[in-house]
């Protein structure tokens, strides 16, 4: 995974105790393919030292405004200069306050105040004990900070390491390098809902057994992420899946195909696009038993009746709103053969403008797939790839067949 192969971070550390993080959030992103320099402040140097940032960014730090080892002795240029983004953490409450009055006292903020504005990209991830954080000074400087430009990224919330539970913890790095990879995705779908199904149902047989299929809900939930890396409003319906919640994801948790349908229809009508990713249950069990069913000796099995779900892709592709072009609905389809003739007819059968082929067996819980597209133009092959990379490609195939924005 290289997502943010050549892009240079500045990662600048102000003092506090979430320093100990920056050490993994340097490695990760070093991981993912970023060059990444390392400026830290007096206080940070408190808590943890420039030999390791150094081992781990493969760079010299910088700590002092008074470095000799620049040519022309200004690091504060140098640094900023170069860099795709400049992002600080942990970004201490004194930090916050230093930027919010352009203060420039020490190599950090200097940097920060020096940096090309409309090049040079800030983002904050503020760190510290939750009293502080709470405090109006500190919101207020937030506020103002976001009006100056900068990306203010959230914080945790939890136990903190002064012993008193709340807001204002550094999110963790996986957390803040998944914020970085958005941040530097295009922004196709800003100001966009999206809805997506993900994942299988369940549908009950009694109260221990059911019915369910291999759908592993990677492909949904890598969609989802994608939606939301380009700036889409997302709501992910997901059935029974382990799988983490991409950030900034509003995430509804479902089991059988009704649940699903119940769950998707009231944020259908709102949604600018619908992307049903998820492999429904085509039948459930016409009358789940109340109690376990017990083997009754005889050597026979149990006779299950089933009954039809609901089609959820069909339903809502029906909706006047979707019928107008309001809501553009994208089927997906799970074969095992013939891909291009199910496709095809598959997207006639739901009624959607753009129906996304995969051949099931070959995909159901790898992190990579191929997808075949089609609409009423013809088919489109998305080779092999990391179901990520695929599902920020298809977001950008929907968002070039979208109305212009109102
Ligand atoms: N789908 C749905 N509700 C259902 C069945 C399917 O919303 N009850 C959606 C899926 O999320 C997918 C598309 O319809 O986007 C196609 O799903 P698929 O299972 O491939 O198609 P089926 O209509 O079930 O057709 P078949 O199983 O006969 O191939």
């Amino acid at each position: 995974m290289n997502d943010l192969a050549g892009k240079h971070i500045v990662l600048g550390l102000s003092g506090g105790i979430a320093c100990y993080k920056a050490a993994e959030l340097c490695r990760a992103l070093v991981k993912q393919g970023a060059t990444v320099q390392v400026v830290m402040t007096e206080a940070a140097a408190q808590f943890i030292t420039p030999v390791t940032m150094q081992a781990l960014s493969n760079r010299p730090v910088y700590d002092s405004q008074w470095d000799r080892r620049e040519p022309n002795n200004m690091p504060h240029i140098n640094l900023s200069r170069g860099a795709d983004a400049i992002l600080v953490a942990p970004c201490s409450a004194d930090f916050m306050a230093k930027l919010l009055h352009g203060r420039a006292d020490d190599l950090l903020s200097l940097m920060c105040l020096a940096r090309p504005i409309d090049k040079v990209p800030l983002l904050l991830a503020p760190a510290m004990n939750r009293e502080m954080w709470a405090h109006p000074a500190t919101q207020r400087n937030m506020v103002q900070l976001a009006a100056d430009g900068a990306h203010i990224l959230g914080v945790g919330t939890g136990f903190q390491a002064c012993g008193e539970t709340g807001d204002g913890r550094m999110l963790e790095p996986p957390e803040l390098l998944e914020d970085m990879i958005a941040f530097f995705q295009p922004k196709l779908l800003s100001g966009r809902k999206v809805l997506v199904t993900a994942g299988p149902t369940f549908e009950a047989i009694d109260p221990v057994r059911g019915m369910t299929n291999l759908s592993s809900g990677k492909m949904g939930f890598a969609i989802a992420r994608a939606a939301r890396e380009a700036g889409a409003e997302v709501t992910l319906v997901a059935g029974p899946v382990s799988l983490p919640t991409p950030r900034g994801v509003m995430r509804i948790d479902v089991q059988s195909a009704r649940d699903m349908l119940q769950a998707t229809e009231p944020q259908a009508r709102s949604a600018d696009i619908f992307i049903a990713t998820a492999a429904v249950a085509d039948w459930r069990p016409a009358a789940a038993s109340e109690q376990k069913i017990k083997k009754d000796g005889s050597g026979r099995a149990p006779r299950l009746e089933f009954t039809e779900n609901p089609d959820i892709l069909a339903t809502v592709a029906q909706s006047p709103r979707a019928k107008s072009g309001a809501l553009f609905c994208v089927g997906f389809a799970a074969e095992s053969h013939n891909l291009v003739a199910n496709a095809q007819a598959k997207r006639l059968r739901k009624g959607v403008p753009l129906l996304v082929g995969n051949i099931g067996p070959a995909t159901f819980g790898a992190d990579d797939n191929a997808l075949l597209l089609v609409d009423e133009e013809g088919t489109q092959e998305m080779p092999r790839a990391r179901k990520l990379q695929l599902a920020r490609a298809l977001v950008a195939q929907i968002a070039n067949r979208l109305h212009p924005h109102r």
